[in-house]
């Protein structure tokens, strides 16, 4: 029988943890395909007391036998690539045999990233907080068809393609105030381009379905996160694709009726890293000490992570959108301590409450919180105590969801499979 493809994906804005979720479930799986993003992501993997962090290249990596595809959807800095491709080989990890790169994702050029920074300095404060990876840019021409793929490097015209695409960018300096020097990292990326062709370039949409025909099973790996999504996030303060689970069907060339689970990934809190609306955002000395415990600070950029409490209008709205079958939570540990811990509920809007997730995130919302009795301790060997279950299961009413997977800690094995009273 055909297998599915199962779906993680970030429920926030992002950094909910889904590299550790990925590489904990990895071995269940013969393939980890990312669908979508680029290296504006930062996924964080930890076991055997070493850190690493992956921006293009699916977190099934460090897992034996399982195959890496980066899907259609993605774009790729084929210096950032290698870059990381290099971090891996020399942590010992033999990549290349086991990553396969889809032809059809599109290439972030040096002038792509240029862009990204031209319109972020012209925008001033009312900036996104791009990562400045190239994100938006790349895909603006992947839409506007003028892109280039990673197809199109085994094409022997490729340079002049190429040349075509930077000319075209020049032009377009010229509508900018700001203009980002590009030029010096120009023979470093046809360097990287002409590196990247002794990977294994595949046409990934048929590839996954031989997989799936021949009974392998799949995991889609998302980036970002569902309040970053082109369409259903708070916009325009968002990335420029689609981060739910659409996406992934996209992102690989596969149907909805192939599509298994699709597991949302959650903090027990929320982060938000650059501009937009964040109801919940905690601006005193909590916010404070939930950053400093939660190690809340970019893993692509360094940036302080913007903290606050657990949103549930927005986790239902990503629950929705998204067709979550089951929820991960991580980082309850990082809220042990504190005698209440508080939840949004509702918004209040113009005096009335409302529990689903507006159009907009208007200044004048107000969100309305419960208040619950916080957790001591959290261990992965010892049963979640009775506080954090009422927690959870407070959750998992006002979703109507599940949550299976409990995460207490960074590591790989701090890590939790509960049984729980609702049905998926
Ligand atoms: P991703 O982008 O969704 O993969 O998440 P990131 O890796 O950007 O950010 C998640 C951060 O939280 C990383 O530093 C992880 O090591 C860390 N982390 C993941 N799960 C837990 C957890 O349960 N507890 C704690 N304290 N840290 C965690
Ligand atoms: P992972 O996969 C958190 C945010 C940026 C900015 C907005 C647009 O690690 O969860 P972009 O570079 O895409 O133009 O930035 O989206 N952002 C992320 N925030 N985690 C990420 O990825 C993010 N990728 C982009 O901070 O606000
Ligand atoms: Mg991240």
């Amino acid at each position: 029988m055909a297998a599915k493809v199962d779906v993680i994906l970030g429920a926030q804005w992002g950094d909910e943890g889904k590299g550790k979720v990925v590489d904990v479930v990895a071995p269940e799986y013969a393939v980890i395909a990312r669908f979508q993003g680029g290296p504006n992501a930062g996924h964080t993997l930890i076991f055997d007391g070493k850190k690493h962090v992956l921006h293009t290249i699916p977190s099934g990596v460090f897992r034996p036998g399982v195959w890496n595809l980066v899907g259609n959807g993605v774009v790729i800095d084929p210096v950032i690539f290698m870059g990381e491709v290099k971090g891996l080989e020399a942590a010992g990890v033999d990549v290349r045999p086991k990553l396969l790169i889809s032809r059809r994702a599109h290439l972030i050029l040096p002038t792509h990233r240029a862009l990204d920074a031209a319109s972020e300095a012209d925008k001033g404060a009312g900036k996104i907080g791009s990562t400045l990876k190239g994100i938006g840019p790349t895909y603006m021409d992947k839409t506007g068809r003028n892109g280039l793929r990673v197809g199109d490097i085994e094409r022997p015209d490729f340079i002049q393609r190429y040349r075509a695409l930077v000319a075209k960018h020049e032009r377009l300096f010229a509508l900018h105030e700001h203009k980002p020097e590009w030029q010096s990292k120009e023979a470093e990326w046809l360097a990287a381009v002409e590196a990247l062709k002794a990977f294994n370039l595949v046409d990934s949409e048929q590839w996954l379905h031989d997989q799936l025909n021949a009974g392998h099973a799949v995991m889609a790996e998302g980036a970002q996160g569902t309040l970053l999504d082109i369409d259903f996030g708070t916009y325009p303060f968002v990335t420029s694709s689609n981060t739910i689970s659409a996406g992934a069907c996209t992102g690989l060339g596969v149907g909805p009726s192939r599509i298994g689970k699709v597991i949302g990934i959650f903090k027990a809190y929320s982060t938000r890293v650059g501009s937009g609306p964040f109801p919940t955002e905690l601006h005193d000395a909590t916010g404070e000490a939930i950053r400093k415990a939660g190690n809340e600070f970019g893993s692509t950029t360094g940036r302080p992570r913007r903290c606050g409490w657990l949103d549930l209008p927005a986790l239902r709205f990503a629950v929705m959108v998204n067709g979550v079958t089951e929820l991960a939570m991580m980082k309850a540990d990082v809220l042990s301590g504190m005698d209440t811990v508080r939840v949004c509920t509702g918004y209040r809007i113009g005096g009335q409450v409302h529990a689903g997730f507006p159009f907009e995130l208007a200044d004048e919302l107000e969100p309305v919180y419960a208040d619950l009795k916080g957790w001591g301790e959290l261990k992965a060997d010892k049963p979640l105590p009775p506080e954090m279950e009422a927690y959870i299961t407070f959750i998992e009413q006002a979703v109507g969801v599940p949550v299976r997977i409990v995460s207490v800690g960074p590591d790989r094995a701090a890590t939790l499979v509960r049984m729980s009273a609702v049905a998926s």
